[in-house]
C-alpha cells in the first residue's frame, strides 16, 4: 500500500492535473502511439480523434487518485472498464507502457512544477491502480474460459445477414472452429476486430449480442452510421462491403449492463440503435410486468418494433420526426412505483431521460444505463 506522505502528494496535485487533464492525456496518447504504433490495432481511432477516450482515461486516473486511500469506492468503475479491457485483449504487459507514457506526459506538460517527489508519488499510485486492473482482468479471462468462452479473439464468419430496418442490419456470426458458443447474458456485447482494406490498422468495435441462435451463431444488429461526415468506418464497411463468408475476429461476451434479477416491474427506454440491449433484456424479462418506450427518428429506421410490441405488456413508439422528443408525462404514464428502468441511447438522450426520471422521484439505484462509447466519458 501507499504511504501517507505519497497519498498526500497525490491528493494535493490532483487539482493541478485536472486543470491540465486534456493536455496531459493528448500528449500521452500522441507519445505512446509514436513509440508503440502496434497499439493502434487495439484502440478505437474515432474515440481518439473525438477526444472521448482521453476524457475517459483522465477521469478514471483522477477518480482513482482522489480515492487512493479508499479504493473500494472505485470498484464498480474498475469492473466496467475491466470488462471492456478483457473484451479487447488488454494484457499485463500493456500496463507499463501506459504508465511510462502517462508519467512522461505529466512531466512534459507540467515542466518544472513536476518535481521528482510528485512524479514518484504518481508512479507509485499508477502501480497500485494498474495492479488492481491486472488482477481483476486476469480473473475475468479465467471466468470467461471457465464459462466455455475463449481468451482473446478467434475467427468467425458472417453466415447470413438480415435487414431489420432502413438503417439496421443483423449479421449472424458463426465460429470457424465450430465450438459451441457460450451463453450471453441479455444486454452483453462482443468486441469484433477486423482488417478493412485501405486501413493500416485493425479496427475494434463493440456490438450487443441480439440473439444466440440454434445454429450456434451470435447475431449483432448494426446501425449504418453514414448520416454524418466522415462515415462510420466499421458500420459502413459491414453494410456495404462485408459479405457472407467474410471473416471477422470476435472476443467472448462481456459487459455488466444486463437485466438484474427480480420480480418488480421493468421500464425500458430506448433511443435509436440503443434498442439492441433492451430488446434482448425484454425477451429475458418474461413473467415480469414490462413497459417499453422506443424512441427513433421514424418508423422506417426503428428496429425490432414488432418483436418488442409482441413481448412488452405496454409499448409506446415515439418518432421524433412527427412526435418530437419523449416528455416527462409520457414517461410517467409508463412508470409504476418501484419500476426498474433501463435506458440506452445517445448521450444527450440519456442525460435528458435520467433528469426526467429523477424529477419523477425514481431512485438512483433503479436507473440502469449504458452508453455506446467510453462509459466514463458521460
Ligand atoms: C457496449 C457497446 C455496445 C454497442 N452495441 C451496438 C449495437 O448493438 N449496434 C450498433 O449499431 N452499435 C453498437 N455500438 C456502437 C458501435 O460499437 C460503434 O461505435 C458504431 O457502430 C460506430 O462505429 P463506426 O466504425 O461505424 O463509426 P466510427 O468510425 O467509429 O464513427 C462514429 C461516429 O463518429 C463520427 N466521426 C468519425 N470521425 C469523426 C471525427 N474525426 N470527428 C467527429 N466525428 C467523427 C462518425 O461520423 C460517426 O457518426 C455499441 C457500442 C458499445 C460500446
Ligand atoms: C490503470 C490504467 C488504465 C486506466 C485507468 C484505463 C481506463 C480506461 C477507461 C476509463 C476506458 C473506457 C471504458 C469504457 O467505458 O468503455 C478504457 C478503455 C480502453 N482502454 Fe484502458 N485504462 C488503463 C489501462 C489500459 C491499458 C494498459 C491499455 C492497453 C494498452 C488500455 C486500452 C484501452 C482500450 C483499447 C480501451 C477502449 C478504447 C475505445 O474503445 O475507445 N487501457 N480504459
Amino acid at each position: 500500500m501507499l504511504q501517507q506522505q505519497t497519498i498526500d502528494i497525490i491528493k494535493s496535485t490532483v487539482p493541478v492535473l485536472e486543470v491540465h487533464g486534456q493536455e496531459i492525456t493528448k500528449t500521452f496518447y500522441k507519445n505512446m502511439f509514436e513509440a508503440h504504433p502496434e497499439l493502434l490495432n487495439i484502440f478505437n481511432h474515432t474515440n481518439q480523434r473525438r477526444g472521448r477516450q482521453a476524457n475517459a482515461l483522465a477521469n478514471t486516473v483522477y477518480a482513482a487518485a482522489v480515492h487512493i486511500d479508499n479504493l473500494e469506492a472505485i470498484v464498480p468503475a474498475v469492473m466496467l472498464i475491466a470488462h471492456k479491457h478483457r473484451s479487447l485483449g488488454i494484457l499485463p504487459e500493456h500496463y507499463p507502457i501506459v504508465g511510462e507514457h502517462l508519467l512522461g506526459a505529466i512531466k512534459e506538460v507540467l515542466g518544472d512544477a513536476a518535481t521528482p517527489e510528485i512524479i514518484d508519488a504518481w508512479a507509485q499510485a499508477y502501480g497500485v491502480i494498474a495492479d488492481i486492473f491486472i488482477s481483476v482482468e486476469e480473473d475475468l479471462y479465467q471466468q470467461t474460459e471457465a464459462a466455455g468462452g475463449w481468451r482473446m479473439f478467434k475467427p468467425f464468419k458472417i453466415a447470413r445477414k438480415e435487414q431489420e430496418s432502413d438503417i439496421v442490419t443483423s449479421f449472424y456470426l458463426s465460429p470457424v472452429d465450430g465450438e459451441k458458443l457460450p451463453e450471453v447474458a441479455p444486454g452483453q456485447y462482443i468486441s469484433i476486430r477486423l482488417s478493412i482494406p485501405g486501413e493500416e490498422y485493425l479496427m475494434n468495435r463493440q456490438y450487443t449480442v441480439t440473439d444466440v441462435t440454434e445454429n450456434n451463431e451470435y447475431r449483432i444488429s448494426v446501425k449504418r452510421e453514414d448520416d454524418n461526415t466522415p462515415n462510420g468506418r466499421v458500420s459502413t464497411y459491414l453494410h456495404s462491403d462485408a459479405e457472407i463468408g467474410t471473416e471477422i475476429e470476435v472476443s467472448a461476451p462481456a459487459g455488466l449492463f444486463t437485466l438484474q434479477e427480480g420480480s418488480n416491474d421493468v421500464l425500458f427506454i430506448a433511443g435509436g440503435v440503443g434498442v439492441t440491449p433492451l430488446y434482448r433484456m425484454l425477451q429475458a424479462a418474461g413473467g415480469r410486468n414490462t413497459s417499453f418506450i422506443q424512441c427513433a427518428r421514424n418508423e422506417r429506421v426503428a428496429a425490432f418494433t414488432e418483436q418488442i410490441q409482441a413481448n412488452a405488456n405496454n409499448y409506446k413508439a415515439i418518432y421524433s420526426d412527427t412526435d418530437g422528443y419523449v416528455t416527462k408525462e409520457q414517461i410517467e404514464s409508463m412508470l409504476t412505483t418501484g419500476s426498474d428502468v433501463y435506458i440506452c441511447g445517445p448521450a444527450p438522450f440519456m442525460q435528458a431521460i435520467i433528469g426526467q426520471l429523477k424529477d419523477l422521484g425514481v431512485a438512483d439505484d433503479r436507473i440502469h444505463y449504458e452508453f455506446f462509447g467510453p462509459a466514463l466519458a458521460m
